[in-house]
Parts: structure tokens; C-alpha cells; sequence
């Protein structure tokens, strides 16, 4: 059974182990995450401007969905990372934390959600399920074949 911890002043063992979540899931993405900063100023960053969810299982942090509302103006909100662990794959917990971040945003006043991704990573097919569309493709680095996505929250 996965509990969602909402993510917000966090101790310095939840920090730990939030680091080491990171840590542990790096190569797990096409562009590791500490080719692009070291983990431990990623995560500060996230703590400052983003919003961070862990799923737990018992004492273990199994997944993680962190992202940004700070679009004020233009109402998008923008995933920055879903992650869950390979033995706890397969089983909806990252549809769940993707489904709990679109929730957030929408509670934040956002209008639509994006994310950005290579354009193969099985990730894809998870998003379009869930309505997200591709809006723009583009070239990041060394990627030559990154999407931007995008979903636009009913109005209601
Ligand atoms: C993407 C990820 C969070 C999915 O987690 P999960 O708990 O297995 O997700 P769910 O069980 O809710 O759904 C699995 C879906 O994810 C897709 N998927 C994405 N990556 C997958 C992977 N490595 N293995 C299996 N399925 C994967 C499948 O298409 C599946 O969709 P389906 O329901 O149509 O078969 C997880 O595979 C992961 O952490 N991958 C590495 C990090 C990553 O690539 N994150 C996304 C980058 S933008």
C-alpha cells in the first residue's frame, strides 16, 4: 500500500533520504539528472520554487513526482520529475503520482500542464493516456529528439 507525503519543510533525515531516492533513480534517466546540476542543488531548488510528492512504501520512498506552479501569468504549471523505483514499477503508482500532481496544479489555478521528454521514452505513452498531447519538438544538448507535451484542464 503507497501514502502519498506531501513534501515541505522536510526534516534532514527525510531530506536524506530524499537525496538518496535521487541518487538511486540517476541513471535511470536518459540524461541523468547530475549531468545537469549536482543532486543536492536540484533537490534545493525543488524545495525552494517547486512542489515535491513522495510516494512511501512502509519506510521506503518507492516514487516522486516534483513540479512548478510559479507561471502566474500565463497559468501553466510544468512537471520537473516522476520517478518510481523499478520494483515498484508497473503497478499505477506513477500514473497515481502524475494523476495527484495534475490535481495539485489545477487546485493551484493552472490552465494546462507541460512536461517535456524524449520523444522515446516509454514515459510517452503514460501521458498520451492521460491526454497530454505533443506541442513542439525540439533539440536539448546532446537530445535531438525531445517533445514538448501539454495538457489543457477542462474548463468547469
Ligand atoms: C515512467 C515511470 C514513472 C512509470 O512508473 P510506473 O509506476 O511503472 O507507472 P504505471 O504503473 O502507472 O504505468 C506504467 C506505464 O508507464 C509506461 N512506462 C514508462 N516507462 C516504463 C518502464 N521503464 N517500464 C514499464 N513501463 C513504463 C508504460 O507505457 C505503462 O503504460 P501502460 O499502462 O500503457 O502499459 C517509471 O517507469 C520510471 O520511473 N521510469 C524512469 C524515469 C523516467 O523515465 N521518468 C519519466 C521521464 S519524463
Amino acid at each position: 500500500m503507497f501514502e502519498n507525503e506531501i513534501i515541505e519543510t522536510p526534516t534532514p533525515a527525510q531530506k536524506a533520504a530524499i537525496e538518496r531516492f535521487l541518487s538511486e533513480m540517476d541513471n535511470e534517466f536518459e540524461q541523468p539528472l547530475s549531468t545537469r546540476m549536482p543532486i543536492a542543488d536540484y533537490l534545493e531548488k525543488l524545495l525552494k520554487y517547486g512542489h515535491i510528492i513522495m510516494a512511501k512504501y512502509g519506510q521506503d520512498y518507492a516514487g516522486m513526482v516534483a513540479f512548478y506552479c510559479n507561471d502566474i501569468q500565463n497559468q501553466i504549471g510544468f512537471l520537473s520529475i516522476l520517478a518510481v523505483k523499478p520494483r515498484y514499477r508497473g503497478q499505477g503508482l506513477g500514473t497515481t503520482l502524475f494523476l495527484t500532481m495534475l490535481h495539485a496544479m489545477r487546485k493551484a489555478g493552472m490552465k494546462c500542464a507541460q512536461l517535456g521528454t524524449s520523444a522515446n521514452n516509454p514515459s510517452v505513452r503514460l501521458y498520451e493516456r492521460l491526454g497530454f498531447e505533443t506541442i513542439h519538438q525540439y533539440r536539448e544538448g546532446a537530445e535531438y529528439n525531445r517533445v514538448m507535451m501539454e495538457y489543457v484542464f477542462p474548463i468547469s
